[in-house]
């Protein structure tokens, strides 16, 4: 293949089973806790929200779980995704690295989320409910669902965090055209979003907010259940497509990375890179994994390693992670996928580890990467993404001034298309950073303090 900008694979080559790092990592994580009782929950207590197929995918210890044909036919529609060599990128910084980027942006709804969307819509349909209910921040994963459940012939109800729902409509028209009924976050619908609109009426919401309500929602309704974009073990694996894909194209380009990065919000884009070449690094062989967040919501480089709950209102079991605590309401920066007070276990794990690193970065120096990288590659990246664009332009950097010459391979998760008010701030030089202060991290720490605390923390 030498020097090809593009590398692509033919539908054959979409992978048939999904990775599961649990059966590879040196320490599992610690166990998902009933936060009533303090004991592990067993997939019982899961079993009002979600299909038992997907119960037993979260608690899987099998390394390699296979993919339902009829996902796979669903795939077919956008996948395998392109893997680009970013040689105009390249020549613009001047660097002696090889850049490689995955494009997740290709999928219907231009991102990486149907990708665990179809799977989950899927075992919703198998298993005879007929309704989704679930969250959405910057809008990417509510369409994801509202296409999955469309594909699947499922109803889809969507909570998306308000202040995403009033910067961007078009992404709720497109929600609306593949059929999903759409409400603003806090809502009246739920009991939590009543709790939360009375005692703060002007509540821009937030993720954490958005899952207590899809979560209510799902536990009132027998017909419904709940389905989670990002954190899940489930979810993580159903991304590892992205990365088997990658291992298979980066050896068309002859080449094998030493850097592999994504930008983390609930961890499961960067997952889905990274957790096949982890599978290569766990047996051995050296890869520097990044993982690339915003200094406004830094959950894996400030936030303790803790019990926490999923959601705002408390509503979930208590989950071992990296979090900000679950009131923490991160500032209103433009990547809204990215705004989310904990982190995936998996990934909290593999970062405690060592064997995952995390940077943050603050969005103005972020969009001028993104808008770096759009001038000579042509995507405009989502702002979630542009967070890891910044990392490795920056890592390049770095290897240029020690004199080295890396193989970096990211991965551009979906398009910034619905986020050009973002970019339109940002040249116009409206975009604000917001520094946190420390005693804003140990407000919402406090939140914590009384909770069960992991064994190895
Ligand atoms: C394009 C894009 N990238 C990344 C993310 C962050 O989520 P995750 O960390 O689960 O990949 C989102 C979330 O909405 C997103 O829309």
């Amino acid at each position: 293949m030498g020097d090809a900008t593009k590398i692509t694979l033919p539908e054959s080559a979409i992978p048939e089973r999904w990775y599961n790092i649990a059966a590879d990592m040196p320490n599992r994580p610690q166990p998902v806790l009933h936060p009533g009782t303090g004991e592990p929950i067993g997939p019982d207590d899961l079993a009002p929200l979600f299909p038992m197929e997907l119960i037993l995918q979260e608690v899987s210890q099998d390394a390699e779980v296979p993919v339902p044909e009829a996902v796979r036919d669903v795939y077919r529609l956008w996948r395998p995704t392109p893997l680009y060599r970013a040689h105009r990128l390249e020549r613009e910084l001047g660097t002696r690295s090889r850049i490689f980027y995955k494009y997740e942006g290709v999928s219907p709804a231009g991102s990486h989320k149907p990708n665990t969307a179809v799977a989950q819509a899927y075992y919703v349909k198998e298993s005879g409910r007929a309704r989704i209910s679930t969250e959405t921040g910057a809008g990417q994963w509510g369409s994801a669902v509202s296409l999955a459940s469309k594909l699947f012939e499922l109803e889809c109800k969507v909570y998306m965090v308000k202040v995403s729902y009033e910067q961007k409509p078009y992404r709720r028209s497109m929600m609306e055209t593949w059929g999903a009924s759409v409400v603003a976050s806090p809502s009246e619908d739920t009991q939590s979003g009543r709790a939360i609109l009375e005692a703060d009426p002007g509540s821009p919401g937030s993720l954490g907010i958005a899952i207590s309500e899809a979560v209510e929602d799902a536990a009132q309704r027998e017909d419904t259940a709940y389905s989670l974009g990002s954190v899940l073990n489930h979810v993580l694996m159903h991304q590892t497509v992205i990365g088997q894909e990658a291992i298979a194209q980066m050896e068309d380009a002859g080449a094998f990375p030493d850097l592999v990065a994504g930008c983390v919000g609930g961890g499961s884009n960067f997952a889905g890179l990274s957790f096949p070449f982890l599978r290569e690094k766990i047996a051995g062989r050296d890869v520097d994994v990044l993982a690339c967040e915003p200094a406004a919501c830094p959950t894996l480089t400030r936030g303790p390693y803790a019990y926490d709950f999923g959601d705002t209102a408390q509503l979930t079991p208590l989950v071992p992670m990296h979090t900000l605590g679950h009131d923490f309401i991160p500032p209103g920066i433009h990547a809204g996928g990215l705004r989310y007070h904990g982190m995936a276990p998996l990934v909290s794990q593999l970062v405690l580890d060592g064997l995952v690193r995390a940077e943050a970065y603050g969005q103005t120096d972020v969009f001028a990467s993104a808008v770096r990288f759009a001038q000579c590659e042509g995507i405009i990246p989502a702002p979630e993404a542009a967070h890891v664009v910044h990392g490795i332009i920056q890592a390049a950097a770095q290897a240029d001034e020690e004199g080295r010459e890396r193989t970096i391979l990211f991965n551009l998760s979906g398009h910034g298309h619905f986020d050009l008010g973002a970019y339109d701030a940002y040249l116009h030089g409206k975009l604000e950073d917001f520094e946190l202060p420390e005693e804003e991290i140990a407000r919402a720490l406090a939140a914590i303090e009384p909770l069960p605390k992991p064994a190895v923390a």
